[in-house]
């Protein structure tokens, strides 16, 4: 069972026990043994009327239950009832027969013992009912499995099997057992009911062929001619009419509204089929009961001597048909009887009478035995063949105690057996009661009650009895009849004073009985019983030559009924008295050998009405039930007893050494409680394994106090309970976490080593890689040095020069890279060149390869060329605004390329005069404000001389004739530009001439002068004594650190240009102008310019 179904099935039982305790006042009490006033029967009976009319029909008397019969359905027995009784303690609940079969079934668990119910009551007192009750609680309560769930199925559906064939309709009740039934239930170890097996006793088969006014035969005849399918009653030869069979309507009374033949029908069939019933088996079964109710109808006619006769009627066939007996020799068997006479046999006719006599005997006999072969199939079909132990529980289910107006050998019987259970209950309780009390060593404190010995003695002690006096009558020689037997019991018993007689009445008694009456004080009240056909039920004498009959038969079930090694007549079979009173015994002797439970069945009136409590007739069966007694006896000195362990366990709350849980044994726990509670010492007595409570009332209240600490503890345990939950729900997190958490770290942990693993390697690989890292690539360095590839070019990438001068920064490369580093390197700088290159202007480009040629002409050539370099040619150095305008008309036609101002120096005396110098396309002009001083063509221009010192003195020689001037000594502050432009305009580069020491010019034709250079601290120009004109310049100090510097640049723009090494090696020499020219635009192959643009 789940938690949750539990939880709510404890709920209830808490509800429940609530509801049964605030309303006590209303309902009354459930165990009588807490009745204040227990010897005052009204009292009893208040309760149990006020119960009764509260729809409560149960009461306990401690474990005995009292049931009163409600006939109406109360909606009590539902599987959710079973459910909630299941597994509670006896008296945690309403009582209810649930209870009582829940707790014999765990105390035989526990005990390993067996046990039985008795249930008892008078006739329609609801003992069958009962019966089946506890049957399907068991059937619900008891662990299922398939094999096992066939064993319920078999014990559930013997019950509507043997009800048909052996309960009828009587006037006490509709459905009224006619036979005794001793059920034994078998259960394994685990509680599984694994088989079972059914005693019965004694039917009362002269119903078969007579019933009283208002009652019926047995329910199957019923059953089968008002359900049978068409087929099946055709192939039977009967009649859809119970009026057609005299045997089924004597008692004029063939319908019962309170009984559906026809759906009674369909579940003995459907019984048929779970308790292994052949199909044949049926056939033959009921071809029996077709035969009987045939029988019934078979009539003799009177031969003329005034013997029975029997013509071939129909039923002689059916008979004949069904039974499987040639019809011949079923009419004789039926007219005829066989009696020997000396050695012979010989078969003398029935009169009339006795022909229906023997008829009457047959049919009965037929349905006895059939009866009897029916409950050996079942206990075929119930029997367990697993040797290993079983525990039993027995239900015994008995036909009441039952009062007729006219009551004859079958109530004798019926009334003897409840007779003998009364006592055997007094015995058991009063047995077990005082063993209680010595076992628990309490002193015992005897009770009256009413020991019914004496009437089961009256009719079964050996000799002196009315069954011996019975049986003596019948078995005697000579004319026995009914009355003679009364005879002889007058004579016999003649005193008892249990037995009266209408002789041994008095005068008063006697006008109550009839000559043929006797009448028994019985424990449950007087019955007066008709002698009449005593002898002859007793007898149950079956001729001879009909059982030879029957043996023919080829019905199954009839062979087996009629077997052939019966002992026949010679040796007379026990009578039916004597018969019932051995198999009684045996039945109290198995009952002994078990533990007893009870129930005790009340009929609250005679009506079969729901509602109506009778007092008359309750009060009548609480006595004769003895139920006063048994609570007196439950009484005795003590109302309430339990075992120390449940009064613990249910009171333990009450007091606080006990609650929640007391250390010590249970009684220890008892003592301390009831101390607690104040018990008196007189109101109470320890005894070895219970506590005997002396009143009802300290129990109440100790009852009240439980209730009112109840919901105090029940808040409690709540919050206990929550707490533990909650506890519980904590600790499984905090498991869960560390449990992740160890996951999570083991993780981690496997990660973190593979991550050290890996980085070992890593390192390991690194190391050996840097140690043979100059070797050869193998598979030891590869790694390492594709890392060292990769890290020196990722360094290389954030440390590259920033500029093409910078010749410096440069990562120094790993040895592996150092022609890689080379050749980045050289790559690197021709990126920056053509980067520079590309992003330069068309005019810097003209600049610079003005500046190319300027240094081709004077590099390490003339002194101050360096200081030059930095200089950046313009142009003009004169703007056409302040050259002269008529200077600039004369010149327009040729076009003024260049103007720079100078300083020319006569050719003779050597003084200085400022001039400009222009350039046109064809001529150098030497112009004096508004006036040509002199036209040079270019033509006639054979050089133009510069020292190679620092001065900027610059001479032009001109071809001298007569016409012509000398040539021209100027100074210019912008020589190198002057004459890289005259060059450029000339297209001459060999024009100039870098002399030393001095030049030589031309004054003009025919007369020459000279111009001496030297160097000197300090410029000077003077005309020296020699005539010459001396021009000492300064000497440029770290000239050839100059010099180096310039030639470093230029080397640098050299080193860049990768892309066409091959052919600047051709042109190597920076000082050659088409050098740098090539460089500049490394795609042309520079031829100088004819006409260059300046
Ligand atoms: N607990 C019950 N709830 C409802 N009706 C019941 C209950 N017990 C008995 N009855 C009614 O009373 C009728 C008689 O009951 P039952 O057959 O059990 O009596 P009995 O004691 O076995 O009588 P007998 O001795 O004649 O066999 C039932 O058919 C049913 O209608
Ligand atoms: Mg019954």
């Amino acid at each position: 069972m789940n938690s949750k179904s539990l939880e709510e099935r404890y709920d209830r039982i808490l509800r429940d026990m609530e509801g049964s305790l605030t309303a006590r006042d209303r309902v009354g009490i459930q165990d009588f043994v807490l009745l204040d006033n227990y010897t005052s029967e009204s009292a009893f009976l208040d309760n149990l009327r006020k119960r009764f009319h509260e729809n409560l029909i149960y009461t306990y008397i401690g474990t005995l239950l009292v049931s009163v019969n409600p006939y109406k359905e109360l909606g009590i027995y539902t599987k959710k009832q079973m459910d909630l009784y299941m597994g509670v303690n006896f008296f945690e609940l309403p009582p209810h027969i649930f209870a009582l079969a829940d707790n014999v079934y765990r105390t035989m668990l526990s005990e390993t013992n067996n046990h039985f119910i008795l249930i008892s009551g008078e006739s329609g007192a609801g003992k069958t009912e009962a019966c089946k009750k506890v049957l399907q609680f068991y059937a619900v309560s008891c662990p299922s499995t398939r094999v096992l769930d066939d064993v319920r199925d078999r014990l559930l559906l013997s019950n509507p099997v043997l009800e048909a064939f052996g309960n009828a309709k009587t006037l006490k009740n509709d459905n009224s057992s006619r036979f005794g039934k001793y059920m034994d239930i078998q259960f394994d170890h685990k509680g599984g009911a694994v088989g079972g097996h059914i005693l019965s006793y004694l039917l009362e088969k002269s119903r078969v062929v007579h019933q009283n006014h208002g009652e019926r035969n047995f329910h199957i005849f019923y059953q089968l001619v008002e359900g049978g399918e068409d087929d099946l009653l055709r192939w039977l030869g009967l009649e859809r009419n119970c009026q057609k069979y005299s045997c089924l309507v004597r008692g004029e009374c063939a319908k019962v509204s309170s009984i559906n033949d026809k759906s009674d029908w369909k579940t003995v069939q459907k019984a048929f089929t779970v308790i292994d019933f052949s199909e044949r088996d049926v056939e033959h079964l009921l071809a029996i009961i077709a035969s009987v109710l045939h029988l019934g109808n078979v009539q003799f006619e009177k031969s003329v001597r005034g013997y029975a006769t029997l013509n071939s009627s129909p039923e002689v066939h059916w008979l004949s048909k069904l039974l499987g007996i040639p019809p011949q020799i079923l009419q004789q068997g039926l007219t005829h009887r066989k009696i020997e006479a000396k050695s012979e046999e010989v078969l003398s006719p029935f009169t009339k009478e006795h022909a229906k006599y023997a008829r009457d005997a047959l049919a009965k006999a037929i349905y006895g035995r059939t009866f009897n072969w029916l409950v050996g199939k079942i206990n075929e079909s119930l029997v367990n063949k697993d040797s290993t132990r079983k525990t039993v529980i027995g239900l015994i289910d008995i036909y009441g105690f039952e009062v007729f107006q006219v009551n004859s050998f079958e109530q004798f019987c019926i009334n003897y057996c409840n007779e003998k259970l009364q006592q055997l209950f007094i015995q058991l309780t009063l047995k077990s009661e005082q063993e209680e009390y010595e076992t628990e060593g309490i002193e015992w404190e005897p009770v009256p009650y009413f020991n019914n010995k004496i009437i089961c003695d009256l009719v079964e002690e050996k000799h002196r009895c009315i069954i011996s006096v019975l049986d003596e009558e019948c078995l005697r020689p000579g004319e026995a009849t009914d009355l003679t037997f009364l005879e002889k019991l007058e004579e016999t018993l003649s005193g008892h004073p249990h037995l009266i007689t209408h002789k041994l009445a008095d005068q008063k008694t006697r006008k109550t009985l009839d000559r043929g009456d006797f009448r028994l004080i019985h424990y449950a009240g007087e019955v007066t019983y008709s002698v009449s056909g005593f002898l002859d039920k007793n007898n149950d004498l079956l001729y001879r030559n009909i059982k030879e009959v029957m043996r023919q038969s080829q019905n199954n079930i009839i062979k087996h009924c009629f077997p052939a090694s019966e002992p026949d007549s010679k040796r007379r079979p026990e009578t039916v008295a004597t018969q019932f009173k051995t198999s009684l015994a045996g039945l109290a002797e198995i009952l002994m050998s078990k533990e007893p439970w009870y129930v005790r069945c009340v009929k609250p009136n005679d009506g079969k009405q729901p509602g109506r409590f009778d007092d008359v007739i309750v009060r009548h069966q609480v006595k004769y039930l003895g139920l006063m007694e048994h609570l007196r006896v439950r009484r005795a000195g003590f109302a309430y007893r339990r075992r120390y362990e449940v009064f613990l366990q249910r009171y333990k709350p009450l007091c606080p050494d006990t609650w929640p849980n007391w250390k010590g044994t249970a009684a220890q726990g008892v003592e301390t409680l009831v101390k607690h509670l104040g018990y008196k010492r007189e109101e109470y007595k320890m005894g070895r394994t219970k506590i005997f409570i002396r009143h009802p009332k300290t129990l109440f209240a100790t009852e009240d106090a439980f209730d009112l600490c109840k919901h105090q503890l029940a808040t409690r345990i709540q919050a206990k309970y929550k707490g533990y939950r909650v506890k519980g729900d904590f600790l499984r997190q905090k498991e869960a976490a560390t449990k992740i958490e160890t996951c999570w770290r083991g993780l981690m942990a496997r990660k973190e080593k593979e991550r050290r693993g890996w980085a070992v390697k890593v390192i390991k690989k690194f190391i050996k890689g840097f140690m043979t890292r100059n070797q050869p690539v193998c598979k030891d360095n590869s790694e390492y040095l594709a890392f060292v590839r990769h890290n020196y070019l990722m360094r290389l990438k954030d440390n590259l020069p920033k500029s093409v001068l910078d010749r410096h920064t440069w990562l120094t490369p790993p040895p592996i890279m150092k022609e890689a580093s080379h050749l980045l390197r050289k790559l690197y700088i021709r990126h920056m060149v053509q980067k520079y290159v590309k992003g330069m202007t068309a005019q810097r480009k003209a600049q610079l390869q003005l500046k190319g040629l300027t240094s081709g002409l004077f590099r390490g050539k003339k002194e101050n060329y360096p200081s030059s370099v930095g200089r950046p040619f313009v142009d003009t150095r004169i703007s056409e605004q302040d050259l002269n305008i008529k200077v600039l008309q004369t010149l327009c036609q040729e076009g003024v390329k260049y103007s720079v101002p100078v300083i020319k120096y006569d050719r003779n005396g050597f003084r200085p005069r400022f001039r400009q110098l222009i350039f046109t396309q064809v001529a150098a002009y030497l112009v004096e404000e508004g006036k040509v001083k002199q036209r040079m063509e270019y033509t006639s221009l054979k050089g133009v001389s510069v020292s190679n010192l620092s001065d900027n003195f610059l001479i032009f020689h001109v071809t001298c004739d007569s016409k012509q001037k000398g040539d021209v000594v100027l100074q210019c502050d912008f020589l190198f530009e002057v004459l890289t432009k005259l060059c450029v305009l000339m297209n001459r580069k060999s024009i100039i001439s870098i002399v030393q020491g001095s030049v030589r010019f031309d004054i003009h034709h025919g007369r020459e002068g000279f111009v001496d250079f030297k160097s000197g601290s300090e410029s000077m120009v003077y005309r020296a004594k020699n005539g010459h004109l001396m021009v000492v310049s300064i000497q440029v100090s770290g000239k050839w650190w100059q010099r180096n510097k310039e030639l470093k640049s230029l080397q640098t723009l050299n080193t860049t240009n990768y892309f066409n090494f091959s052919r600047s090696q051709q042109r190597q020499n920076p000082d050659d102008p088409e050098y740098w020219i090539s460089w500049i635009n490394p795609e042309s192959t520079y031829s100088f310019p004819k006409t260059l643009v300046i």
